[in-house]
């Protein structure tokens, strides 16, 4: 089979990765990449917005499946366009792709459906937002309606945040996505990250995994697209996936199909895990990054068949295999993200890191510059290891980390800590 892959981040290496080992594939592409991806794929120069460029690129190269990493182009409307040329593509269409896309569609499903989610309204008037949240009292939690790259929330402690979120956002702040603001009941609980795999009416449970979203240390600092991840996530019990599945993916599925726009791809469900179990924070229409880092390397069985059958709607009596071990990625950073930072500083030590037992090392944001690696953009390794606990893969994935010499970058020395502390409580 040959295969185009869409994105240039460390999500994107993952799948990569994981799609260059299934015997399946004759030749992968990747557009654009990045210096990682390219010792698994061909990158290509493509300008992934213009699908004109990308259906001709597949026809030349008689591509037989396309695989979407980010949420851009599925929100615009991609996956449409190349089934409408007659290729194969993976990723939900762009109505579908609306349970990412537009917060205020997903709440008003979750609403018509008793999908359990934190009560809610959408405003476009900011003095009528104001009044439910003095109505509501602090803490509460104001969203961008639309696509802020993760940007879009802010959890507000007290009243004077909430209401400087409302007049920053429906000010224009972040475009037409701020043009409607929803604003949500603050949740409390343990969050965890979980991936289904559908295909419009049938879905298969993946893994979940725990992000780090905050930049620093003891989870403070601004909010990040994620420092760090791990899976299993032991808050995620299976009692807490047979409800997730009951109360949230299966009717979301439905809802879906009878609105006439269902679901493909992978979804990814971020829930809050609290007293009452667990409650949808968002959906998001792709893999998670750094998450897929960690379930790529849990992953057992081929990813392709998976994928294809995601697309054919053939994916009810399909299984997939895990690894039982634990995986761990710590995100290296360039200093100052997630606000401004240096491009083009020099990565090394990167082939010494690799030879730790059980390590991989994905590049998030790099760029080849001769025999050097490049930092390329804000989130730049994701430094993964697999392990027999947390705490092993934990061990691994800092030593790794600890022999790469790049005086421009940072991390957390922290991921994991919750599973941590849970295996060393365990023990005592
Ligand atoms: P989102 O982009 O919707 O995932 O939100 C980003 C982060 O904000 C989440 O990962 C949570 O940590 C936090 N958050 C979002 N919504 C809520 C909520 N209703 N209650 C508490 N925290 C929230
Ligand atoms: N790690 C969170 C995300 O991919 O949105």
């Amino acid at each position: 089979m040959n295969m185009l892959l869409l994105g240039a981040g460390g999500r994107e290496h993952a799948l990569a990765w994981k799609i260059a080992a299934s015997p399946l594939l004759t030749k992968l592409w990747c557009a654009p990449g990045n210096a990682g991806i390219a010792r698994e794929a061909e990158c290509v120069a493509l300008d992934v917005a213009d699908h004109a460029a990308v259906i001709a690129f597949c026809k030349t190269n008689k591509v037989d499946l396309v695989v979407v990493g980010p949420e851009a182009p599925l929100a615009a409307g991609i996956v449409d366009d190349l089934a409408s040329a007659g290729i194969k593509a993976f990723g939900p269409s762009k109505l579908a792709s609306q349970l990412e896309s537009s917060k205020g569609f997903t709440k008003d499903l979750c609403r018509d459906n008793n999908i359990p989610t934190g009560a809610y309204e959408r405003f476009r008037d900011a003095e009528a937002a104001k009044a439910y949240i003095a109505a509501r009292g602090a803490p509460i939690v104001i969203k961008a309606d639309g696509l802020a790259a993760g940007k879009g929330v802010v959890v507000a402690m007290t009243l004077d945040e909430a209401n400087a979120a409302i007049d920053m956002m429906l000010g224009g702040g972040f475009g037409a996505a701020g043009a409607e603001a929803v604003v949500e009941e603050f949740l409390e609980g343990e969050e965890a990250s979980f991936f289904v795999l559908c295909d419009g009416d049938n879905a298969l449970p993946l893994a979940a995994a725990q992000d780090h979203k905050r930049a620093f240390d003891g989870d403070q600092g601004p909010n990040t697209g994620g420092m760090g991840a791990y899976s299993p996530a032991p808050v995620f019990t299976d009692d807490v996936q047979q409800r997730t599945m009951a109360e949230i993916i299966l009717p979301t599925l439905r809802a879906m199909k009878a609105k006439g726009m269902p679901y493909k791809g992978v979804l990814f469900a971020g829930l809050m895990i609290g007293k009452d179990g667990p409650k949808l924070i968002e959906f998001n229409a792709r893999f998670g990054d750094p998450e897929t880092q960690v379930l790529m390397l849990r992953m057992m069985s081929d990813i392709v068949p998976a994928l294809m059958a995601s697309v054919d709607g053939e994916l009810k009596h399909f299984d997939l295999r895990w690894y039982q071990d634990s995986a761990l990625t710590v995100v290296m950073a360039a200093k100052g993200y997630p606000g401004d930072y240096a491009k083009g500083t020099v990565i090394a030590g990167l082939d010494e890191a690799a030879k730790v037992e059980g390590v991989e090392i994905f590049h998030a944001g790099t760029k080849a510059d001769g025999g050097k690696i490049l930092a390329n953009g804000g989130r730049v390794l994701n430094v993964t290891a697999m392990g027999a606990s947390v705490s092993e893969a934990q061990r691994r994935a800092y030593d790794a980390i600890d022999r790469i010499q790049w005086p421009e970058g940072f991390c957390r020395r922290d991921i994991g800590w919750q599973a941590v502390k849970r295996e060393r409580d365990a023990k005592t």
